[in-house]
């Protein structure tokens, strides 16, 4: 992967102005200062929307997005760091230069060769499909599983012709060396007579893109009722494929992803081939296995909940089960769309239509519900043995959760399933609960919940000024200790911009926000900074407040603290005379302290 120097970054983000390049988007209407308008990441009927010129930042009060122009491109388009950045060197006309190692160079130059490969046979299976005589076969075969035309050409399906050479000679007619289609998994080479052939025999093909839509991989779907070759031949894991960290269809769900806020989880190609023409685009399928880390990693930039939607069978209902524990480490809420046996989503569509398959969706159940369902209908629960083996295996999933109301909730809900006492089955969870190491914890959701607790007031106030006053920032932090401060972003925040000041690494909030990694702390960022300079100036320390008065605010918040500890510890009732003594006489020091000024009165201004 390329990556550019800081330097570069920097030109290229000067080159794209905020208001301009995020007016190419959505239309901005002046406001004062800023620019408004109705945010592109939720819906609103006003506009909370704002794009700061001076600062060069966006940020939306009503879903609390902000950033720089960089952050808005990510967002907006879904693109990673590198893609929005050369995007947006494209748009300003500035060649990159990337630095890269020679190692890296060898790579990506073998990957630019892949990809072309890619590109170019997925269009001549796709023409050999839609024009060649030998194809007859296949396209009967869409014809009798439905698949239409449109959808043929938007997912781009092919037909590799029945032969052992036929990618073979089509690579030497285009130069490409037999290594590289051998690398791109296309061609396979005979151990004894060292003779390449052909991995896709007579299949219908399916591109597998990547989020970019770019062709990585194949799968290739047997035509025949022959039942000697497995119904499905796969790319292997090449440079460009890794069968765990791609998921089909989701460079087509994008939008509809962030829009529904929801991704719809199927098995197959055909599955959610079937979705879209039913009109329903929320969709991703990971071909057949259950979602791997990364799967969920990745849904989680564009979504916040999955409905798995998985076949009928047992394999599926086991896929659905091993999905667990990816999500809910990434903090996906989950639920289960339920479909009658034998169905996948391809044929109940076929069978029961469109708007039976939205209802089946719109119907989907927790997760844990879905979980005591079939632990019920899978266990004989008429005798001890079936009985325990639902509550431990209940009990061990929930605890995955590490929520105390879950845990709680599940254990009734299993008594009261089974008939047995709500109490024992309670401890019994527990138990488990204790017995079951949580997940790794989530960072995700430690953040959300950082960003949840509000700053107060006067730490809010104080962020502002900081990031709002650049003349300021050095007094600020000449006078506030950090540990007065409460809230732990706000800390982070002024730690990170103090050492910024301090280092003389300064370059502008801009600049700041492309290293800022932590989106509620570029949330905070950006809203302390977008907030009009006094808006709440008239609550705080009911008058207006003075740096002085807010540092010296924080401050006394943080030695009333100690001092009601330190009364704490007076109160205990077997302390020494010692440790008595030196109790109070800190308790004297944190009342002097507390009684000082932070600034000698004459040096006041
Ligand atoms: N799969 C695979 N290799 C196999 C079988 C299945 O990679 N040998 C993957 C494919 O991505 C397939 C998905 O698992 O789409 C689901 O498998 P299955 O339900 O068997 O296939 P369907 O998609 O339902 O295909 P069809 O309707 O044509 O049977
Ligand atoms: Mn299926």
């Amino acid at each position: 992967m390329a990556f550019f120097s800081d330097n570069t970054i920097d030109n290229v983000r000067s080159a794209s102005d905020v208001v301009e390049v995020i007016g190419s988007y959505i239309p901005l209407k002046r406001a004062g200062l800023n620019f408004v308008a109705l945010c592109p990441f939720h819906k609103e009927k006003s506009p909370s929307f704002n794009v700061n010129p001076s600062k060069q930042i966006f940020h939306c009060f009503g879903c609390h997005k902000g950033g720089n122009v960089i952050t808005f491109v990510m967002e907006y388009e879904s693109l990673s760091f590198v893609e929005a950045i050369r995007r947006l060197a494209n748009r300003a006309n500035i060649v990159l230069e990337e630095v890269q190692s020679e190692q890296q160079g060898q790579l990506a130059s073998l990957k630019d060769t892949l990809l072309k490969i890619h590109e170019q046979i997925a269009q001549r299976w796709h023409n050999y499909l839609l024009n060649e005589e030998g194809a007859q076969i296949a396209r009967d075969y869409l014809e009798k599983r439905g698949v239409s035309s449109d959808s043929i050409r938007q997912f781009k399906l092919g037909y590799a012709p029945e032969a052992w050479d036929d990618t073979v000679n089509w690579g030497k007619s285009k130069s490409f060396l037999p290594e590289h289609l051998e690398k791109s998994g296309l061609i396979l080479q005979q151990e004894q007579s060292g003779r390449y052939y052909d991995r896709f025999r007579g299949r219908l093909m399916f591109p597998i893109c990547d989020d970019q839509g770019r062709v990585v991989a194949f799968s290739g779907r047997i035509l025949s009722g022959d039942e000697k070759t497995a119904k499905y031949v796969n790319s292997p894991e090449t440079p460009l494929f890794s069968k765990g960290k791609i998921i089909f269809g989701l460079d087509k769900a994008k939008r509809a992803l962030l829009d529904a806020k929801t991704a719809i989880i199927c098995e197959g190609q055909l599955d959610l081939i079937a979705c879209h023409a039913a009109e329903v685009k929320n969709v991703v399928a990971p071909q057949g296995t259950a979602l791997t880390a990364d799967h969920s990693r990745i849904l989680k930039r564009y979504v916040e909940e999955v409905i798995l939607c998985f076949d009928a069978d047992n394999a599926g209902q086991n896929a659905t089960l091993r999905s667990l524990d990816s999500l809910l480490t990434n903090g996906l809420n989950i639920r289960v769309a339920l479909l009658p046996s034998p169905h996948d989503p391809d044929s109940f569509i076929k069978e029961f239509g469109a708007q039976a398959f939205r209802d089946k969706v719109m119907e989907a159940e927790g997760f844990f519900d879905w979980f005591l369902k079939r632990l019920m209908a899978t266990n004989d629960v008429t005798a001890d043995k079936g009985r325990v083996a639902v509550i431990q295996a209940m009990a061990q999933n929930v605890a995955k959760t590490n929520n105390n109301t879950l845990i709680d909730t599940y254990a009734q809900k299993t008594a009261i399933r089974l008939g047995v006492s709500a109490e024992a089955t309670r401890k019994d969870f527990k138990k488990y609960a204790r017995a079951t190491p949580s997940l790794e914890e989530n960072p995700e959701q430690l953040e959300t919940e950082t960003v949840a607790t509000r700053p107060n007031q006067q730490e809010f106030w104080l962020l502002k000024l900081t990031l709002q006053r650049d003349d300021l920032v050095e007094w600020v932090a000449a006078h506030l200790d950090l540990s007065w401060v409460n809230h732990s972003l706000v800390r982070a925040i002024l730690a990170e911009r103090f050492e910024l000041e301090g280092d003389g690494n300064w370059r502008g909030t801009a600049a700041w926000m492309s290293s800022l990694e932590d989106d509620p702390q570029r949330q905070l960022i950006t809203e302390a900074i977008t907030e009009s300079p006094n808006a709440d100036a008239e609550q705080i320390l009911k008058g207006t407040p003075t740096r002085l008065g807010v540092v010296q605010l924080l401050r006394n918040q943080f030695l009333e603290i100690q001092i009601s500890e330190n009364n704490r510890q007076l109160m205990a009732p077997e302390i020494s005379d010692e440790t008595r003594l030196r109790l109070l006489m800190e308790k004297q020091n944190l009342r002097t302290s507390k009684n000082s000024h932070l600034v000698p009165l004459s040096d006041q201004y």
